[in-house]
């Protein structure tokens, strides 16, 4: 008999080579292990992922082979909080590590409805490890008692970088980018009811906006849906605490962002309040 031996003879590769599915693309081993930790919510069992590794042909040639490893903003995405603040703590992503004493990640109810955002640790912040414990601080807990807030209570505080710049300069942007994945991840985490941010580099950080800032105070904004399980977040831009106290005349304005600030939230509460749980059933006969 001439020809190729039967079917049953081939090894796999040949027979797939022969109804024309070759080359084969092998997985290198360690990009089987980045599958393996990448697909987290539908991860199959152990042994399909070790299937898979003895059976590359299983997967089409052209699919797109995962990236070797997660890049930096994808990896704090999928952090929940005890990680996020590991992370927080030995990040060294952009030069304000060298001069920290420690990292501030933030402070307060994880299940808040509201998030305050400010810029950055200063000094006390950077020896206590608690966001808004200095001057500004005390003065941002007046403003939170003005609208029946208190830190720790339906309310959580965070900044725009972790890190204290030094001489308690503005962040730069570049700095406010490196931070950027996780106060989205803090965002994604707690899901707030509503965003009060606190000056320009919150603003910045959060609506990408560098603009001056009572070109933003009174605008309405929106934190992105895609950005937090679709839920739609309003956005109050007010001044921030360390510039109300060096102008005073401008806590009128401040005031009127807070209440307004107030009347959101009222809304967001009332709009949740009037999703029936359950459509009516039909009449029992
Ligand atoms: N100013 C801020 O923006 N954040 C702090 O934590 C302290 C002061």
């Amino acid at each position: 008999m001439t020809g190729n031996p039967p079917a049953a003879r081939l090894t796999r590769a040949e027979l797939l080579r022969e109804i024309g599915l070759s080359p084969l693309w092998q997985l290198r081993p360690q990009l089987t292990v980045a599958v393996t930790r990448q697909v987290t919510p539908a991860r199959p069992p152990a042994e399909s992922i070790s299937e898979e590794r003895e059976d590359p042909a299983r997967r089409p040639p052209s699919a797109p082979v995962a990236a070797p490893t997660a890049s930096r903003p994808e990896a704090i995405a999928r952090m929940g909080w005890d990680e996020l603040r590991q992370s927080v703590a030995g990040c060294s992503a952009c030069a304000l590590c060298q001069g920290r004493k420690q990292a501030v990640l933030g402070v307060g109810d994880t299940s808040a409805d509201w998030l305050f955002i400010g810029e950055g640790p200063g000094a006390e912040e950077d020896a206590r490890g608690e966001p808004f414990v200095g001057p500004a601080g005390k003065l941002l807990d007046a403003m939170l008692a003005a609208i029946d807030l208190r830190r720790g209570e339906d309310v959580y505080i965070a900044n725009a970088v972790k890190c204290r710049p030094p001489n308690n300069r503005t962040p730069e942007v570049a700095e406010i980018s490196a931070c950027a994945p996780y106060l989205k991840r803090q965002i994604a985490l707690l899901q707030p009811r509503l965003i009060v941010l606190l000056g320009r580099a919150a603003a910045h950080a959060v609506l990408g906006n560098a603009g001056p800032l009572g070109a933003l105070r009174g605008k309405p904004f929106e934190y992105p849906a895609s950005e937090c399980n679709e839920r739609r977040i309003p956005v109050v831009v007010t001044y921030h605490p360390a510039y109300l106290l060096r102008t005073l005349p401008d806590k009128a304005k401040a005031w009127e962002d807070l209440c307004r600030a107030r009347a959101l939230m009222r809304m967001a509460k009332a709009s949740t309040a009037a999703i029936p749980v359950a459509p009516p059933g039909p009449l029992a006969p």
